[in-house]
């Protein structure tokens, strides 16, 4: 039995050994790249040959974007024959000169938008085989926070209000949260409403209802992307309640305690200065008198 299954094995080893040499052609891509909105994306893939290729060329290239895993693909890149067919503006190979002998085939996009977002397919065929992979563009926005203001305007103390935040131009969905001064989270007594431009970017309006007697004197809005990062933030300043006794300008009593601090310490400073030179001069006047009496 042993002896019959020593050639058998033989034979598969071979067999691999002989898939392997004619499978020299690796396309190696980075399997995540980001990219950020408006900017420049690169999706890194390398032609790797094996040791027994020498001197590979370049027969085609296809840089094909996919909108599901199992359709054929946008052709956003494509090279053959010698020449780029013509390739879909803002795509192009990352080496500035790319020729069929450069085994960096990696895919630069000029200006990132959100429809670029997504799944790739590089295929590469060499005379000395041919292979492909498959990579992702992840692009991001970062979020801003246009503007924070109340419904009504103006809060009338004792009366509910409405607290809106506007924020836009990220992606993918973030998150509006609130908090007050003491850092409670509010965001449960607050609603999202989530829109998205032609662009594809995100704009989030939060509104947080302020109930009559609830209310703290500042409110922060803050925008998480969709990692949970912090991207932005405003603060909500609520009209102070009236006081009883109406406010009479900068209070005098702090100035006054401004100055005499000052003074204070001033006068403690020059008192120092005055003990010092008057040791000095009493020193000097000690050493003249040893001095004379030599
Ligand atoms: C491929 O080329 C791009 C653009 O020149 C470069 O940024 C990248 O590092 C290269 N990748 C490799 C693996 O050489
Ligand atoms: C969220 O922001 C952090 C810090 O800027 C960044 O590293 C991360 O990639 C961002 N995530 C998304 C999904 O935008």
């Amino acid at each position: 039995m042993a002896s019959g299954g020593t050639p058998l094995f033989i034979f598969i080893v071979l067999c691999i050994s002989a898939v392997k040499i004619d499978d020299f052609i690796k396309v190696e891509c980075k399997s995540k790249n980001v990219g950020h909105y408006g900017q420049q994306s690169l999706l890194e893939c390398v032609v790797k040959t094996g040791q027994f290729v020498t001197d590979p060329n370049i027969r085609m290239v296809a840089w094909k974007k996919l909108t599901s895993p199992e359709d054929e693909g946008d052709l956003v890149l494509g090279f053959q024959r010698g020449k780029l067919d013509e390739p879909k503006r803002g795509y192009r190979f990352a080496e500035p000169s790319w020729d069929e002998k450069n085994m960096n085939v990696s895919l630069l996009i000029t200006n990132t938008a959100v429809a670029d977002d997504g799944d790739y397919k590089c295929m590469v065929i060499t005379d000395s085989g041919d292979d492909s992979m498959v990579t992702n563009l992840e692009v991001q926005a970062r979020y801003s926070i246009l503007t924070v203001y109340s419904i009504p305007e103006k809060i009338v103390p004792n009366t509910d209000s409405t607290l809106i935040c506007e924020s836009r131009g990220g992606y993918p969905q973030g998150t509006i949260h609130w908090f007050d001064e003491e850092k409670h989270d509010w965001t449960g007594s607050s609603e999202m409403e989530v829109t998205q431009s032609d662009d594809g970017l995100f704009q989030l309006t939060g509104r947080l209802h302020l109930f009559r007697g609830s209310t703290f004197q500042r409110y922060t809005c803050v925008v998480l992307n969709a990692s949970g990062v912090k991207e932005d933030e405003i603060i909500f300043e609520m009209p102070a309640p009236p006081r009883l006794t109406p406010p009479s300008g900068p209070e005098p009593i702090e100035i006054c305690k401004i100055v005499v601090r000052l003074v204070v310490t001033g006068s403690l400073m020059v008192g120092l200065l005055c003990v010092l030179l008057f040791y000095r001069w009493r020193a000097q006047r000690e050493y003249a008198f040893l001095v004379s009496l030599i």
